[in-house]
Parts: structure tokens; sequence; C-alpha cells
């Protein structure tokens, strides 16, 4: 001990931190997630139909609500097919149908009604309002509803699109499932959606920054080729336009995989940076012949800068960059222990992650919450690209499966990625096809289900004897 009175009076009073009292950021270890929305935002939608203002309502609701934004999408069609049977065909949609006007103008104000609901009563931060939004009419009377009565941001997103061939795409995909077209066949579907689309075309009028010059606004032509904004405000307008700007239509193929298994996925052992055990080199092996036979067009590989992924990697042929946003979750004090040792050591921290798994952050280490904004730019590129193979862990991987499946923050941390196992996502109308490939090399199981009660040890994770306990 000091002879200092001043330090012996410091050392006297000090007690040393616990898993409770450390925190490494100035943010708390349980809680709410971050909130970056302080006013209710409605983005509004505008666009003839079939310029794919659906799936950008969709993709853009499941990015915000991922980055933890809590967004709905309101689709005028599903309000007019729940108010009426009364669509036929096109004449539906001729402007001079009077009976017909009148039911959308009402399902319009239903809808934007309950957007606003939806925002006042606090229960989300922004609502998408999808819909064709075509005339000037229409935008000025959303403004005086949403703007100026309910005082909430608005920014509309246009999508333009001259293009046939996109177009005639777009209904092929996915307007012939559309509840509309019941009994028809692809023929006549095209057929009458093209005369719906050219009763929209009588009365439609772009956004126009001389006479909207009050709106904010962005306008993206032919699927991103071009991008306009136009007095885009704040932090949630500016993060709308960056995503916006980066994704695209064209086909590819995502392969997610963890790392073959690891020496300390064999101790049951979590984090560290080990080498691969035999059956992971296996693994290694037979992830480069799988990804050789499926012979993908320009592929690139992304491993993590650990050891693990970039040995899994070392057969597949083809450029690949290490990327330090893809390594695991930082267990702080908890790098390389066992949940057995976590348990004993600390109880209480062992409880609160399975109280709440998403927002606990380990002592000097990480949270999925912060994986999840470390993983935004790791997003925002495989956005960007074609083919990619993503080697990386088991966290970030639950993190980038989340984004792509559109899982909330309660499942996300207990998705499934098993070792030794491929998961190929094929984007498809709205979503993404999800396809596990088991490759045949055994391998320790590292899921650890949510448990009934928090801070409880399953059996299969003590350690019995001196045999390995996944
Ligand atoms: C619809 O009724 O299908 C769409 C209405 C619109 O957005 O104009």
């Amino acid at each position: 001990m000091s002879s200092d009175p001043d330090t012996r009076k410091i050392e006297m009073h000090y007690t040393p931190p616990t898993s409770d009292t450390i925190q490494t950021k100035p943010f708390p270890i349980r809680g709410e997630r971050a909130n970056f929305v302080n006013k209710p935002h409605v983005i509004a939608m505008v666009g003839l139909p079939a310029r794919g203002k659906t799936y950008i309502s969709k993709k853009l609701c499941r990015y915000l609500n991922w980055i933890g934004i809590n967004t709905k999408v309101y689709n005028l069609g599903e309000y007019r097919r729940h108010a009426t049977t009364a669509y036929q065909c096109h004449d539906f949609f001729r402007p001079d149908n009077i009976k017909a006007m009148a039911i959308r103008t009402q399902c319009a104000m239903d809808a934007l009604n309950d957007v606003c609901q939806w925002l006042e009563s606090g229960g989300g931060e922004v609502a998408v309002f999808d819909a064709t939004n075509s005339t000037v009419e229409r935008r000025q009377l959303i403004r005086d509803i949403v703007v100026k009565k309910m005082g909430f941001k608005l920014f509309f997103v246009e999508s333009v699109c001259n293009d046939p061939e996109i177009v005639e795409q777009n209904i092929m995909e996915v307007k012939v499932s559309s509840p509309d077209y019941t009994n028809m066949n692809k023929e006549e579907v095209l057929a009458d959606f093209m005369l719906r689309i050219e009763h929209y075309q009588e009365k439609y009028q772009p956004l126009d920054e001389k006479c909207e010059s009050d709106l904010s606004f962005m306008q993206t032509y032919n699927t991103g080729e071009k991008v306009l904004v136009h007095k885009h405000e704040g932090h949630i307008q500016s993060r709308i336009v960056y995503y916006l700007m980066n994704i695209h239509i064209v086909p590819r193929t995502i392969y997610l995989t963890r790392h073959g298994e690891s020496l300390m996925n064999l101790d049951g052992r979590i984090g560290g940076d080990s080498d691969l055990s035999d059956r992971g080199c296996e693994y290694a092996k037979a992830l480069g012949n799988y990804i050789a036979e499926q012979d993908i067009q320009r592929l690139r590989v992304w491993t993590s800068w650990l050891c693990r992924t970039i040995q899994t990697a070392v057969h597949v042929n083809a450029p690949q960059e290490r990327w330090k946003a893809l390594n695991e979750i930082d267990a702080g004090i908890c790098e390389e222990m066992t949940y057995e040792e976590i348990e004993s050591k600390y109880p209480s921290d062992f409880a609160a992650r399975d109280q709440n798994k998403f927002s606990y952050r380990y002592p000097r280490g990480e949270s999925y919450e912060d994986l999840v904004a470390r993983l935004e730019p790791i997003i925002m590129e495989l956005e960007r690209q074609g083919n990619v193979l993503v080697v990386s862990h088991q966290a970030v991987l639950r993190c980038l499966l989340a984004y792509f499946l559109d899982k909330n923050a309660d499942e996300l941390p207990y998705l499934q990625v098993p070792l030794h196992t491929i998961i190929k996502l094929t984007p498809v109308a709205y979503g993404c096809k999800v396809e596990n490939i088991r490759l045949p090399i055994d391998a320790v199981d590292t899921h650890r289900p949510k448990p009934k009660i928090p801070g409880y040890l399953e059996e299969r994770f003590r350690r019995k004897g001196n045999n390995h306990h996944i």
C-alpha cells in the first residue's frame, strides 16, 4: 500500500469494477435501441405503375427496421382491394371513371389517416406510403395533411423508368401474381396492365423542382442510372438517399458461410483467433470444390481479418478481400471463455444476456446492436456488388441474415447459422430465396437457443470430465 496519505485515501475508497459497473462506452450496458428519429417521417412514393415502387418501399422498410428505425409500409393497392372488388379490368383506372375515382380517393384518405395515426400514437417512426401519388394535386394534399396538419416530415421518392424492358420485366415478375389478376394468364395480365399504365399516363406529372419547389424529394431514373435529390432534410432523408443510391436489381447470388470448425469451437470457447480444426480444414477444401462446381460469374470473396475465415477461403479460386468489419462480435472480458466459465465468473452478465441478447453489450466488448451498426457499410457494399461469398462468423452472419430475411431484433441473435453450411441467398420479387447447403463434414453445434430461464446453462454446454462440452 502507498505511504502517500492522498493515494491511501483513494485506495481505501476504491471498489474494484465489476462486470456490472464497467462501461467502456458512454452507453448503458442494457437498454433500448438507439433512436435516430426526432420527428416522425412519411416517405411517399411517386411513379407510374410497374416502376418498382413496392420493391423500393419494402426494401427501404427492411433496411430502416434493420438499422433500428421502426418502419411500416402502407400500400394503397391493398386498401383499394380491401374496399372494393370492383376491379374487373383496366377500365377501373380510367381518369373519367367517376365512381371508381371516388373509391380511389377515399382509399388514399383512409391509408393516409392510418399512416398519421400510427405515427402519432408513437407506434412507429417512419411510414412509407406506397402509392402512385402521380399528380401535383395529390402531392399537395399529402403535404397539407402530413406537414401542415400533423407537423411530420415528408420526403417523396419517385421512380422514373422509361425503359420498356424493365417495365415489362416488372409486370411479369410481380403483377402476374397480383390478387387483381387471379383469373388471367400472363399475356392477358401484361395487356391489361399496359392499359392501366396508359390511364395513369394521361394525368401523370413527375415531381418538378420548379412547380413543387417546396417539396423535399429524390428521383431515381431507370433503377439508379441517375439520381436527383431536391431539398432533402436531415439525417433520415440523407440515409434514405444514400441507401437508394446503392441498390440495384441485376440478378445475383450472395453466399454466406461461417469459417470451418476451429480449435476454439472444439473447446467450446467463444471469440479468439484460433486455427481451423482438421474437420475445419476439410470443410475449407469442400467449400473450394463446391464453389468451383457452381461456376459463378465474377465471384468475389470477402473474409474477416481472423485466421479461421482466411483459412476457410484458401481453396476458393476468386479475388479475395479482407474486411475487419466482418470480424466476430467482440466478447470483451468474456473472450476465449466457455459459456460455463462465463456463467460461473459473471453470473449476472450471463443472465442479462439471456434477458436481452440483442442489446446486451459484453463489458469492454460489443452487443449485437453494435454489430449491426458496424455492419452497415458491409450491407451497403453488398448491395452494390454482384455475386459475393462472405466467409465470416456466427454473430456477424446472424446480423447479415436478419437484413436479408427481414428478421427483427428479438429473432436476430437466435438465427440458425450452423458450421459447415453454405447459405445461398437469391433475390426474388420482393424478398430473398434462402437455401441451406450442408456439406458432409461433421462439426460441433455452437447454437444455444433462447433458454426458458435466463441465466440457466443447459447440461450439454457443461464440461463432463475431460470431454469437450459442445
Ligand atoms: C391501386 O389501386 O392498385 C394503386 C392505386 C394508386 O396508387 O394509384
